[in-house]
C-alpha cells in the first residue's frame, strides 16, 4: 500500500486527510476556503511543518485559481492594487495558524514576495494571481524531492560515522513524532532517513516514541511504518533512557520545526529529554529538515516562540474504542485521563535542543556538522 499522504489535490480539489481520526479511521476532508486551511493547521487536522505551509500555501493557490476561473470575475481581480489589498491580510492570517514552525511564516512571506514583485514589475491583475496560484503549487511540490536528497544525505552520513560497527546486522534509529510522508508533502525527513536506510538494506529497527500528548509516533509513524514495512519497535516516551541502557541505539533521527542561526532546534516536546540522554550514552543526535526551517533571523533557540496547545489537550487521548481482542473498532473516542477541572497544566507543543547536543544537522544542501572544539554551528553560509 502506498504511503498516506497529507494533501490530496485532484479534479480541483483540495483535500486533506483528517490526522485526528488516524490511524483507525481515513476521512478526507474538503478545504474549500482559507478559513478552513486556517483551522485544520490550528487543530491539528494537519500538522507537521511542511504540511502545514504547503496546505497553506495551496489553500491561496486555489483560492486565486478558482476567482480566475469565476464569472463574473470577483472584484479583487480588478486592478493589480485591489488583488494586494485583498491578498496581503489572507498570508497574514494563514501565517497566525501556529507560531513555531517557521514553514509556514516562510510560505506565507514567499508569496508576499512574489505578489510584491509581480505588482512592481507592472504585470496585468490576472497575470500577477496566476503567478501567486502557481508559486503557491511550487511551494507544496519541492517538498518531496528534497525530502529524498536530505535522506540520502543523512543516511549515507550516519552508514559512514558507524562504520563497520552497523554494518552486520543494520542499523537501528529512534525518532521522535512523525516527519513521514503525513508531516510533509512526501517521503519525510527523519523518517525519510530511516526509510533511505531500509531501502538500501542497511535498516535493522526504527524505534519511535509514543509523543504524548498528541501522539503523532504511536498514532501517525506507527500507521507509516507498518505502511512501508519498515521494521519497527514502539516505546513509551518514558522509555528513552531504559532503551539507550538495553539495546544498540545507533542514532536519533528527528525533524524540526525551527533552526536557529546557531543550531538550537525546536521540535516535537520530548526532542530535548531524547537529546540529553543521547549525549550521556554517546549516540550520534541528528537533526534532518529543509533549508526552509533554518531561521537566519534568530540568533538562538532562546528566540523561537514555543506554541502552548490549549492545556485540556493534555488531559484527552484520543484514539478508538479498544474491542478487547487485540483490536480496534472504527469508532472514535476521545477519553480523558485526568480528573475534571485541574487547574495547573504545562502543555507546551514544542522544546528546544540546545546545538551542543546535536551532532549534525542534514538538509537538502547536505550535512552540517560543528567546527572542532565549538559548541554551535554556523548555519548562515547553508542557506
Ligand atoms: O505539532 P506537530 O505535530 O505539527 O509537530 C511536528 C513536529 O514537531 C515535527 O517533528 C516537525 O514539524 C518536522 S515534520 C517533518
Amino acid at each position: 500500500m502506498a504511503p498516506l499522504t497529507s494533501i490530496r489535490t485532484s479534479n480541483g480539489k483540495l483535500e486533506i486527510v483528517n490526522q485526528l481520526l488516524l490511524p483507525h479511521t481515513t476521512e478526507y476532508i474538503d478545504i474549500n476556503t482559507i478559513e478552513e486551511a486556517h483551522d485544520a493547521i490550528k487543530t491539528m487536522k494537519i500538522r507537521g511543518a511542511p504540511a502545514i505551509a504547503s496546505l497553506a500555501a495551496l489553500s491561496l493557490s486555489f483560492h486565486i485559481s478558482n476567482a480566475l476561473a469565476a464569472t463574473p470575475s470577483p472584484e479583487f481581480l480588478t486592478s493589480p492594487e485591489s488583488l494586494k489589498t485583498y491578498v496581503e491580510p489572507i498570508l497574514s492570517f494563514l501565517y497566525t495558524a501556529r507560531p513555531t514552525a517557521v514553514n509556514l511564516g516562510a510560505a506565507t512571506r514567499r508569496l508576499s514576495k512574489k505578489l510584491q514583485t509581480s505588482f512592481v514589475a507592472g504585470t496585468d491583475v490576472r497575470t500577477i494571481a496566476q503567478q501567486l496560484a502557481d508559486e503557491g503549487k511550487l511551494i507544496a511540490d519541492e517538498d518531496v524531492g528534497r525530502n529524498e536528497e536530505m535522506s540520502k544525505w543523512g543516511g549515507d552520513w550516519l552508514l559512514k560515522r558507524v562504520g563497520d560497527e552497523g554494518s552486520a546486522s543494520g542499523l537501528n534509529v529512534l525518532t521522535v513524532c512523525n516527519t513521514g510522508s503525513l508531516a510533509t508533502s512526501g517521503y519525510g525527513t527523519a523518517l525519510g532517513l530511516i526509510t533511505y536506510l531500509h531501502e538500501s538494506g542497511k535498516l535493522d529497527k526504527a524505534y519511535y516514541t509514543q509523543t504524548a500528548p498528541y501522539h503523532q509516533g504511536s498514532r501517525l509513524t506507527a500507521l507509516e511504518l507498518q505502511t512501508l514495512k519498515i521494521p519497527s519497535v514502539m516505546i513509551c516516551d518514558t522509555m528513552v533512557g531504559s532503551l539507550f541502557q538495553h539495546y544498540k541505539i545507533h542514532a536519533v533521527a528527528v525533524g524540526a520545526d525551527r533552526i536557529a542561526r546557531n543550531g538550537d532546534t525546536a521540535n516535537k516536546i520530548g526532542t530535548y529529554n531524547a537529546a540529553v540522554l543521547a549525549a550521556r550514552h554517546g549516540i550520534p543526535f541528528i537533526v534532518v529538515a529543509p533549508i526552509s526551517t533554518v531561521d537566519l533571523d534568530v540568533a538562538d533557540g532562546s528566540g523561537i516562540p514555543i506554541e502552548q496547545r490549549p492545556p485540556l489537550e493534555a488531559c484527552l487521548v484520543r484514539g478508538a474504542l479498544y474491542t478487547g481482542a487485540g483490536d480496534a473498532t472504527n469508532e472514535q473516542a476521545v477519553v480523558m485521563i485526568t480528573p475534571r477541572g485541574l487547574d495547573g497544566i504545562y502543555n507546551p507543543s514544542f522544546d528546544v535542543t540546545p546545538a551542543e547536543l546535536i551532532t549534525a544537522i542534514v538538509t537538502e544542501k547536505g550535512v552540517a556538522v560543528k567546527k572542532p572544539g565549538e559548541v554551535t554551528f554556523d548555519l548562515s553560509g547553508i542557506v
